[in-house]
């Protein structure tokens, strides 16, 4: 049981307030986990509490710590917990709102880390382990998917796509594939540097040049990519796209390269992106509030590509059970703080590989040096993370957590997997 609850604001990686909460529980177990914070966030998502006011610009969450030193604190240390799911659910009991408004997600989901940790420590498992045990999943470490070029809602520059991801699919090892990514990631800026392009880096530590057509992104990306020798697709090294299409759609329509599309037309150009570029993941290819769009889109592209709702699920395992039986999309992004706690993190996982569905665990865009979600990725046995360019301390405390987890544990498999192999088969 708890000995002590503590929570703080800190600063997170845009400079915003978060929530950091310490759980101490007898046996000496003393464990720590932060909010993180998105920017280009959906409707759906689980709300976080912010101060309002003038600090801090209204970003304060002063009022969410007070809600961990106080109620969350007390309700800690009433009685002993035998079990995440437990406590996750007085959790949501004591916010008593379905969008987790009143404590504030942000506390929330700080809290439900946290007792993952002290769990994990008091069982003698790794996080990432008792993660897998949780869930029944075999373990493995994911293919990372590195953010190298930013633009939407992390940058300045005119690029209406939020995120243009490298996959090192054909590597063999994760030490490889982060090694790959380092190289292209240089490889990238040298070649900014050459046509004169500006290496000013977005908020999840992709360079963010002024440029404005997708193609030319991708251009600049394969460039870098056999720049770096490495080969381009499945062998080697695929391309991920976060369009985060939310950002672009305005009264009905997707405002883009200077011109209008429907989903439909939309769904053309990606076609021939695809077509031309080795696209292995579509991400928020359309926005939210486009329900009959997705499942076209996934009928004409997701024989051919990952497509992932991320703002469409919001983490959810309700929104994504909705997702499956629509065919929607083929597979989700998981971030715990969309959906507020660890528990439901991990139920929307089930219930996304029970219909099928991919997933790929997610920092979000404001972070922390948090690396839960590299445990939670290894754990889920899902295969895929993303977690920004691999460089900044935020982002690459979670490459280098995937580093540590590696070097311990020399027999887990990396790669994509199979569906199979998540449940522990061959
Ligand atoms: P966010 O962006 O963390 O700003 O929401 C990440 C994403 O859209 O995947
Ligand atoms: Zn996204």
């Amino acid at each position: 049981s708890f000995t002590a609850v503590h929570a703080l604001q800190i600063l997170d990686s845009r400079g915003h307030p978060t929530v950091r909460v310490t759980l101490t529980a007898g046996d000496g177990v003393m464990v720590t986990a932060s909010a993180p914070s998105g920017a280009s966030t959906g409707a759906h998502e689980a709300m976080e509490l912010r101060d309002g006011g003038a600090g801090y610009g209204g970003r304060g969450v002063e009022s969410a710590v007070a809600g961990i030193n106080s109620s969350i604190r007390e309700l800690l240390l009433s009685r002993s917990w035998p079990n995440q799911r437990t406590l996750d659910a007085a959790l949501c009991e004591l916010d008593g709102t379905p969008e987790k408004s009143r404590l504030g997600a942000n506390a929330i989901v700080a809290v439900s880390m946290a007792a993952a940790r002290a769990f994990s420590n008091l069982s003698g498992d790794s996080l990432h382990t008792w993660i897998a045990q949780s869930l029944g999943t075999a373990e493995r470490l994911p293919v990372p998917h590195f953010n190298v070029l930013n633009g939407g809602a992390h940058s300045a520059n005119p690029l209406a796509f939020q995120e243009f991801m490298i996959a090192p699919i054909g590597a063999s090892t994760l030490p490889e594939a982060i090694r790959w990514g380092s190289e292209i990631y240089h490889a990238l800026g040298a070649e900014l540097r050459r046509k004169g392009l500006s290496t000013g880096l977005g908020d999840e530590g992709g360079y963010a040049p002024e440029i404005s057509k997708p193609e030319e992104a991708l251009e600049l990306i394969t460039q870098a990519i056999t720049d770096a020798g490495y080969s381009l697709g499945e062998g080697g090294v695929s391309i991920a796209l976060d369009p985060a299409a939310n950002y672009f759609y305005h009264d009905g329509s997707y405002e883009l390269n200077g011109r209008s599309y429907t989903s439909r037309e939309l769904s053309n150009y990606y076609d021939s992106l695809i077509l031309n570029f080795p696209i292995r993941s579509l991400e928020d290819p359309l926005a939210e509030d486009d329900p009959r769009g997705w499942p076209e889109l996934t009928a004409a592209l997701g024989d051919r590509v990952q497509v992932v709702g991320d703002d469409l699920f919001v983490s959810n395992a309700g929104r994504v059970q909705i997702g499956i039986e629509t065919a929607a999309a083929n597979a989700v992004l998981i971030k715990p703080n969309q959906v507020g706690t660890v528990t439901e993190t991990l139920d929307t996982l089930t219930v996304a590989d029970q219909g099928g569905f991919t997933a790929m665990v997610s920092h979000r865009s404001g972070e922390t040096e948090d690396t839960f979600v590299a445990d939670l990725a290894v754990g889920s046995g899902c295969g895929q993370i993303k977690s920004g360019a691999p460089a900044r301390g935020e982002r690459v405390a979670k490459y280098n957590r995937l580093l540590e987890i590696a070097d311990a544990s020399p027999n887990l498999p990396y790669g994509l997997g199979t569906a199979g192999q998540k449940n522990g088969g061959p």
